[in-house]
């Protein structure tokens, strides 16, 4: 009997609906060649589009309405004419803290064919950021104080308690135990002695009790020349939320650029659904002309099959990107081609086969 995943579809703003389309195209692809899955997606148009009619960025009870499904497939939110702090907060940061999703998976890896501004250490990128993605410094504590006066203040209190710090430390070290990999912690215990400082102890207690399991420490300014310089040293990345945000955004720039970085928001437990989305936001810039990537949205719903069971199939997803980055067209002009957001779409789609019949 086929089993059916039932993905919650939230297309956002500006390119989101237009790289989510290819994604889907592609997922639905998958589940026709393999005959043993199928996908019943239901989209939900929250948004900024949703918020200037309704004055909100979801529905009342979306979180309700979203817990059951198995997982959530994003596109980006934000425009301009919403502020962004509360078109982020009432929406994308809201799912990922409701549903606890505290692990944000982000390869930086550079699949075959796809291009590098680095030309020496082109080969030896292959890490996987783990971002802390529930508090830290976006835990939104904070306050501002004297508003408009000449003695305002603005608050931002990073928080890092026990548990959300270990928890996500010791992710990282199961994940390098499982794959044999290194884990290096990234933080800043030098100028931030409370919060970081205490990271690195909590880093250092969880890595004895691994210790078949490689570990580093780095400071944040230091690790982000080594990841252009010598990307090769880091395998299993893990550190707080506002500097994984940064690390990955410039891990992008290495692997690709953000028209092909993705990233998951992993509930372990799995008493939440977890949502995949791209890294990159919704590009007003480039939204409208059917010219954005949707190579990193594509990368999100191969997350989504390893999540739901299907590795195969994610696998087999990032080898029909390879092929179509290797070809070197058809391609957007992020990737200096001139193809449309849908003509790669539809290239990833068609040089997808069935695992088994092309295993590397
Ligand atoms: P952005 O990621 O949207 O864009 C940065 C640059 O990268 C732009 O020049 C854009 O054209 C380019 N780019 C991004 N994705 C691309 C793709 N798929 N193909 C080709 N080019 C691509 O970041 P920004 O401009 O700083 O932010 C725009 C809006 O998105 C803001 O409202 C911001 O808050 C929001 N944002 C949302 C998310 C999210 O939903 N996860 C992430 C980041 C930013
Ligand atoms: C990301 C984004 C978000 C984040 C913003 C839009 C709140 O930049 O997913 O990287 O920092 O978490
Ligand atoms: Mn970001």
């Amino acid at each position: 009997m086929s089993k059916t995943h039932n993905i919650a579809v939230i297309p956002g703003d500006g390119i989101g609906p237009e790289v989510l389309r290819e994604g889907l195209r592609v997922l639905d692809k998958a589940a026709a060649l393999d005959g043993g899955f199928s996908f019943h997606f239901t989209s939900f148009p929250w948004g900024c589009g949703f918020y200037k009619e309704h004055g909100q960025m979801m529905a009342e009870d979306g979180i309700e309405q979203l817990q059951f499904f198995d997982a959530i497939y994003l596109g980006a939110v934000g425009y301009p004419g919403v502020p962004d702090h509360i078109s982020l907060w009432d929406l994308l940061l809201k799912i990922r803290k409701s549903f606890d999703q505290y692990v944000n998976l982000r390869p930086v890896k550079l699949l075959e064919g796809a291009p590098s501004p680095l030309v020496e250490e082109k080969r030896n990128i292959d890490m996987l950021v783990i971002r802390e993605n529930s508090e830290g410094e976006y835990a939104g504590a904070g306050d501002r104080l004297y508003r408009g006066q000449p003695e305002e203040v603005a608050l931002q209190t990073g928080v890092f308690s026990r548990k959300g710090t270990e928890r996500i430390i010791r992710h990282a070290f199961e994940q390098g135990r499982r794959y044999g990999k290194s884990v290096t912690s990234i933080s800043k215990g030098n100028a931030l002695q409370y919060s970081m400082v205490f990271w690195d102890e909590v880093f250092a207690e969880v890595a004895e009790e691994y210790p078949d399991v490689p570990s580093y420490s780095y400071l944040v300014d230091a690790a982000s020349m080594f990841f252009v310089l010598d990307p090769g040293r880091f395998e299993i990345v893990v550190t707080s939320n506002l500097f994984g945000d940064i690390v990955t955004d410039l891990g992008a720039g290495l692997a690709g650029g953000l028209g092909l970085a993705a990233g998951a928001n992993i509930n372990p437990s799995r008493k939440y659904p977890s949502m995949f989305e791209p890294v990159h936001g919704s590009a007003p810039d480039i939204a409208g002309k059917g010219t954005a990537n949707p190579l990193a949205a594509v990368w999100s719903a191969s997350q989504m099959l390893d999540f739901l069971g299907e590795e195969k199939w994610g696998s087999a997803v990032l080898r029909a990107m390879e092929e179509v980055m290797t070809a070197g067209s058809p391609l957007t002009p992020d990737m200096k081609g001139n193809a449309t957001t849908e003509d790669v779409g539809i290239a990833v789609a068609e040089a997808l086969q069935k695992p088994g019949a092309h295993e590397r």
